[in-house]
């Protein structure tokens, strides 16, 4: 019989902690965004889960490993010499951005489109006689695999120095099937590259390419008899979209389409009622889309069908801004109904060339009344569900990837306010450090 105090010692020795690749702590405002599985909706998109003195460790797989007040993590893990402890004390933490609509695959740029619009053009007539969207598919079916790659690597790396650490990327402009499946490999390279987690969607509905203009239902059936069925044989893409606007796609073009790709695995996704009501908010909810993008010009009852689908409304701010469209999304009664609202960059050449995730938080406060907060949930935890990574990032919380972003700031509530200044002062992917003071890094 061993003595008393051995037994007890023995049986009270916890086990060996794990081993932490990297520690964050003592946060001023640790924003873990934990809570409940499923995306923010009403009165919850408010609610951050912040830990103030909070501290958050990475294990060797890149993971989280413990979260919490300073004190009781530094207990959870083991730091050894290998650990890379960051101390965040007057810093905030948040998830890395999660950006759940880009278009960034493409070659060229539309600068000159900006000044005829400022002259006065409109964005989709510009369209319907063969340039905008068109332009830059000419552009970027002349452009190699390579080339297209090392551009879009500039790119991601620019928004992962400004926090954003998954990235979801649309093919489209292409519209061949040849075409699309150059820019799925491109975005699924990138995605290998890393650091970012990538996700793709196929856009083939994009623009009605100029072989078809004179036959677009043509376009259609070719996208859903060759395009959808080759890239889902690929496994390239995990979502179909469409462009679902007056003079681009019908809604029952979209419907076509987005059924297909849902019949081959693919999720469906839209762009609805970005420059009108045409019914792509109500396609979206009977679908029921992961998401519905833009929604601008979208009427009361299509937000009431979202609400009861359950589709996440992606708003795109920053592609409004640039077109100088009067009509912001209805953000406020989005929540209000329960419509669980994120945000996206909408990053391409023609809408939207910005690429600053904080940039389009600080414009969907400014100019759609979310606060800081909701803003905060809709570009991590709500743009992870509307991708389908809402398991893997978008909140601290064990097991999850171990994404942050270090701010040069003690709150959240700062991100709108400095609105334009790069406020990410260490930006973290699965456990290393990869971007500082605005530059990547080598991890
Ligand atoms: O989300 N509106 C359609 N697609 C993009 C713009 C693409 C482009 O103009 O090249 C958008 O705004
Ligand atoms: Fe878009």
């Amino acid at each position: 019989m061993p003595p008393a105090g051995w037994a007890s010692a023995f049986r009270c020795a916890p086990p060996m902690p794990e081993p932490a690749r990297l520690l964050v702590e003592h946060a001023r405002e640790l924003v873990t965004l934990a809570g409940p599985p499923g995306p923010r909706r009403g009165a919850a998109q408010a609610e951050l889960t912040i830990i103030p003195a909070g501290s958050v460790a990475a294990g060797e797989d890149g993971r989280i490993l413990a979260v919490g007040p300073a004190a009781q993590v530094r207990d959870l893990v083991r730091v050894t010499r290998e650990t890379t402890v960051i101390d965040a004390a007057e810093r905030a933490v948040l998830p890395g951005f999660v950006d759940p609509h880009t278009h960034l695959v493409f070659a060229g740029d539309r600068a000159d489109e900006l000044v005829r619009r400022l002259e006065g053009a409109d964005y989709l007539e510009i369209l319907a006689a063969g340039g905008g969207i068109l332009s830059t598919v000419r552009a970027t079916r002349q452009a190699s695999p390579e080339a297209l790659q090392r551009r879009a690597r500039r790119w991601l790396d620019l928004m992962l120095a400004q926090g954003t650490t998954a990235v979801e990327i649309k093919s489209g402009y292409g519209l061949s099937t040849e075409e699309e499946l150059k820019l799925l490999r491109v975005a699924w390279a990138l995605g290998e590259e890393g650091p970012q987690s990538v996700v793709a969607t196929l856009l083939a509905a994009h623009a009605v390419p100029p072989e078809y203009r004179a036959r677009p239902d043509d376009y259609v059936q070719l996208v859903c008899e060759e395009t959808i069925p080759a890239v889902a044989r690929t496994g390239l893409a995990r979502f179909c979209d469409v462009f679902c606007e007056r003079g681009v796609f019908s809604v029952e073009q979209s419907r076509r389409v987005l059924e297909t790709g849902r019949r081959y695995g693919l999720e469906p996704k839209l762009h609805a009622e970005q420059k009108s009501r045409l019914g792509g908010a109500a396609l979206a909810a009977e679908l029921r889309a992961v998401s519905a993008d833009h929604l601008e010009h979208a009427a009361e009852a299509d937000l009431r069908a979202l609400a009861t689908a359950g589709t996440v409304a992606v708003l795109l701010p920053g592609a409004a801004f640039m077109l100088r469209d009067e009509q912001g999304a209805p953000a406020r009664r989005l929540v209000e109904l329960g419509v669980p609202v994120a945000l996206a960059t909408d990053f391409n050449p023609g809408t939207c060339p910005i690429l600053s995730l904080p940039v389009i938080l600080g414009l969907a406060c400014l100019r759609l009344g979310l606060s800081p907060a909701e803003a905060v949930a809709a570009a991590t935890i709500n743009a992870a569900h509307a991708i389908g990574l809402g398991a893997e990032v978008g909140s601290l919380e064990v097991g999850k990837l171990a994404d942050l972003v270090v701010l040069d700031a003690p709150s959240h509530r700062h991100l709108p306010y400095w609105f334009g200044m790069n406020l990410a002062h260490t930006v973290v992917k699965r456990g290393r450090v990869v971007a500082q003071s605005g530059q990547r890094v080598a991890a």
